[in-house]
Order: C-alpha cells, then structure tokens, then sequence
C-alpha cells in the first residue's frame, strides 16, 4: 500500500477543480512560473517497521488485525500479548514472538487493508477491485473520480494503480465518513494523491470538466450520476464503471450509458470461488503394466462377444467394477489439492462498463 513516506517526489500537475483548492494551496510550491504538487508517497516499501507504521498482525487466514506501532503498547491476541517495541526494527514479514505463541508482522498492501479496515459501509474485495482496475485501464498518471468513497477499500486499490502520479478525486455525501476516510488517507501516506470531497454528487456532480481517464460508482442510483460523468471524463477513449447489486438497478444504469453516448457497454458479474485446501488420497493406475497384463487383444476378445453369449470364465481378477483387477498396477498417494467446497458461490454485485467515443469521432 501507499503507506509510510520513503520517497519524496515533485510532479507536474493541473489545479482541475475548485473544491479541492484548499488541499492543493498546502501542497503547491511554485517554482518559477511552473506549479508542482509535493508528493510524499510510498512507491517501495521500508523494508524495517519503524513507530508509526501501520502494520497488518496475521494469525491465520482469518485472523488479520491492523495496528499503529507505538513504542511500549501492547496488542493482545489469542496467542497472547505481542510488544510493538518487539516489531521495530523488524522486517515486515518477520515472525515475532508473543507470550504464547508468535505471529507474523505484513507489509499493509491494499489487499490486506481490504480484509482489515474497519467498516463503515458495504466494501468492494478484491474480485471485483481488480476488475476495476484492468477495465478502467489505470495506470500511473491515470486521473480517476469515484462515487461514494464508503470505507475506502476501492480507493486504496485505486491509489495504488495510479501512483505516482496520478490523481484520485473522491466524493461522498456522508460527511463523518469523509471525515475518517481522510484521516485513513493521512495516516496512510495517500493523500496527496487522493482527494476526498463531501459532496451530492447526484446532485452537484463532480464539479471536473474534461479531465478525467475514468470515472467509478458506487452508489445507489448511478444513472443520476451518469450525465455529470461525461463532464468529468476526458471527450474520448476515457472509461466509467459502475457497480451495483441488483440487476434493475443495471438496466436503468445501461439505458442512461447509452443515452449519453457511452459505446461497448459490457456488464459483468464477478463470483467468487474458494476453494478448501485438503489432503486427498488417491490411487494411481500405471498403464504401462496394464497394458502388458490386459492386452487390447484381451480386450477386443470380450468386445467381440455377442450380447447373449455367456463369456468362458476368465483367469483374470475382475474387480468389483467389472473390469479386471489392477490391484497390482495401482499405487495410492497421498497428497495436498484445492476442493471447491458444495456451497453456492456469493453473489456481489454486477460491474457495467462502457467507453465515451466522442461523438464527432463516432459519427465520421
Ligand atoms: C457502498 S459504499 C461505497 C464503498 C466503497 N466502494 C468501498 O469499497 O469502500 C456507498 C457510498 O456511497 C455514498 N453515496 C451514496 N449516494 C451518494 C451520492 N449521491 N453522492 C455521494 N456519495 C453517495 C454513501 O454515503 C456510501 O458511503
């Protein structure tokens, strides 16, 4: 993830929007007659935890819990008290002791922090964040707006697709979340690529024009949000997503997609599948002997037979399948393999995509 501060960079960047004037007046330096952002992001991790670090404590699969490094506290878990003092200095993805046990300390990818943050809303995962990402065609310098920002699981995942230069802005209209998300966007080294805006985008819009690559919603009623988008979004070749849980809230969404001069409009449902990972016994047949013992002669002998005709008992070993014995050209092994297990893989939403074609350019 974005986090801790380890490079310092100076990009060129425009001033698009009015609401975010106060965030970039603190990051602005002139210098002569050009304008540049200050940039402090992480682009390659610290290899050593260092106080203040945000650190993802794993236990096991299902038991991940982040935690600020702060010099003498203590983090209590199921395998007992682990010393943040014990973690400074190590390397993130060491193995610390704690007083019953030990655990690992990880870097706090976007990934991690997905599975770890605390929520405040519904969250995008993994599945449909890396969708996302490959659709919207980000890359670093990529300009993104997205609705609402919620927890801000997509948008760690954003920032990072488009780092370091890039701009994410952000809007929700739920204003105490703003207020933690920005905070989150802080303490994470992000924000001077993420701007995060309380506002109706329903309503007001984006307040951008014409300078976006892609635009992403997540909101209930994204077709209100689709003509401020073609406003946000650069004229041509640009992309927008939306994502939304049921699939009439798709046909209203497409419908204004189309009405607003969006092409190659493509709705996806991503499903998860997890797989248990199980220890399998099985028998392996060596077909090279039972060729030898089981000719093809043998074996077009019995093809041979008419229907009613009783086959002459044979001196071969049939087997409780009716074929004969490979007892003694099998072998079992066992061995560690992935089962889906029975149940109904989740439903989560449908993502709908579609590129602006600049209408002149469609026409011609
Ligand atoms: C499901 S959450 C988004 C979760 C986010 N994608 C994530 O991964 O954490 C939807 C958010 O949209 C916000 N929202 C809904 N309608 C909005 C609107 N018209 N303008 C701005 N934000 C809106 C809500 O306040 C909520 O925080």
């Amino acid at each position: 993830m974005l986090l801790n501060v380890s490079k310092r960079r100076r990009l060129r960047s425009s001033s698009p929007l009015r609401i975010f004037e106060h965030l970039e007046e603190e990051q602005m330096h002139v210098k002569g007659e050009a304008s540049y952002h200050h940039l402090s992001l992480i682009v390659i991790c610290n290899d050593l935890i260092e106080e203040g670090d945000l650190v993802i404590v794993y236990l096991d699969v299902r038991h991940l819990y982040p935690i600020t490094i702060k010099r003498d506290e203590v983090f209590q878990s199921k395998y007992g008290a682990l010393k943040h003092n014990d973690c400074i200095g190590k390397k993130f993805g060491s193995v610390v002791s704690c007083t019953k046990g030990w655990v690992y300390v990880l870097f706090p990818t976007p990934e991690l922090w997905t599975v770890t943050l605390p929520h405040r809303t519904q969250i995008l995962y993994a599945a449909d964040i890396s969708l996302i990402a490959l659709q919207l065609d980000l890359k670093p310098g990529s300009i993104v707006c997205e609705a609402g920002t919620g927890s801000g699981s997509l948008s760690h995942a954003l920032a990072r697709a488009i780092a370091p230069n890039g701009i994410l802005y952000t809007f929700d209209f739920h204003e105490r979340r703003v207020k933690v998300v920005q905070d989150e966007f802080e303490a994470h080294g992000i924000s001077s690529i993420v701007k995060v805006a309380h506002r109706d985008v329903g309503s007001e819009g984006f307040g951008l024009d014409q300078v976006a690559d892609a635009v992403f919603l997540d909101l209930p009623n994204p077709w209100d949000v689709i003509p401020f988008a073609v406003k946000a979004l650069k004229p041509s070749g640009s992309r927008i997503c939306t994502f939304s849980p049921c699939i009439e809230q798709v046909q209203r969404s497409v419908e204004a997609l189309d009405k607003n001069d969006f092409r190659d409009i493509v709705t996806v449902e991503c499903l998860q599948r997890i797989y248990d990972v199980k220890r399998l016994t099985q028998t392996v047949i060596n077909f090279d002997d039972l060729e030898n013992d089981y000719s093809l002669e043998d074996r077009a002998k019995e093809d041979d037979l008419d229907d009613d005709e009783d086959p002459q008992p044979s001196t071969k070993k049939i087997d409780k399948n009716g074929s004969p014995s490979m007892q003694k050209n099998c072998e079992t092994v066992t061995h560690w393999t992935a089962v889906p297990p029975l149940q109904t893989p989740g439903h989560t939403g449908y993502l709908t995509y579609a590129s602006l074609v600049c209408q002149k350019i469609f026409d011609e």
